[in-house]
């Protein structure tokens, strides 16, 4: 028979293989989008809309923005090649990671946001 003490660490190896359960968050697993992109993305959807959507044409939608497209449109905000009124000084405060972040983010929707069954286009 196993004694107490040996039993014990037993266990408690057992424990460990049923940790990365565990700590990982349920939907984490299913929205692969990072918090902190998410993060950095609201501060851009008071005029780009919520998730890069927004309603009617006033402004620019970002969602289902090519990364590549999202990329070198800040860069250029940022060093004066293509003129803005906000965008400028908005990506000049942001650093390439971040921006890369968001381009993530925002190629991750699709370009339409999707129609909800019954809803109005
Ligand atoms: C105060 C309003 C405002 C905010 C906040 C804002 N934008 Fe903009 N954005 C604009 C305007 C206006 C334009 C058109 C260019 C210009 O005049 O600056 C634009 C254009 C863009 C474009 C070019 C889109 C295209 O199709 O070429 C990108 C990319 C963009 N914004 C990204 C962002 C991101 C990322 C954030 C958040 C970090 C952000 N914007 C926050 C107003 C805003």
């Amino acid at each position: 028979m196993l004694n107490r003490a040996y039993r014990g660490i037993l266990l408690a190896l057992l424990g460990t293989a049923f940790l990365p359960n565990a700590y990982a968050a349920p939907d984490a697993a299913q929205d692969a989008r990072p918090t902190a992109a998410i993060m950095l993305a609201q501060t851009c959807a008071g005029c780009h809309g919520t998730e890069g959507y927004t309603r009617g044409d006033a402004l620019v939608p970002l969602a289902g923005l090519p990364k590549v497209q999202f990329i070198n449109a800040m860069q250029n905000f940022a060093d004066g090649t293509r003129q803005s009124t906000v965008m400028g000084s908005i990506a000049r405060n942001l650093s390439a990671k971040e921006i890369e972040l968001m381009a993530d983010y925002f190629a991750s929707f699709p370009e339409n946001p999707p129609i909800a069954k019954g809803s109005k286009p």
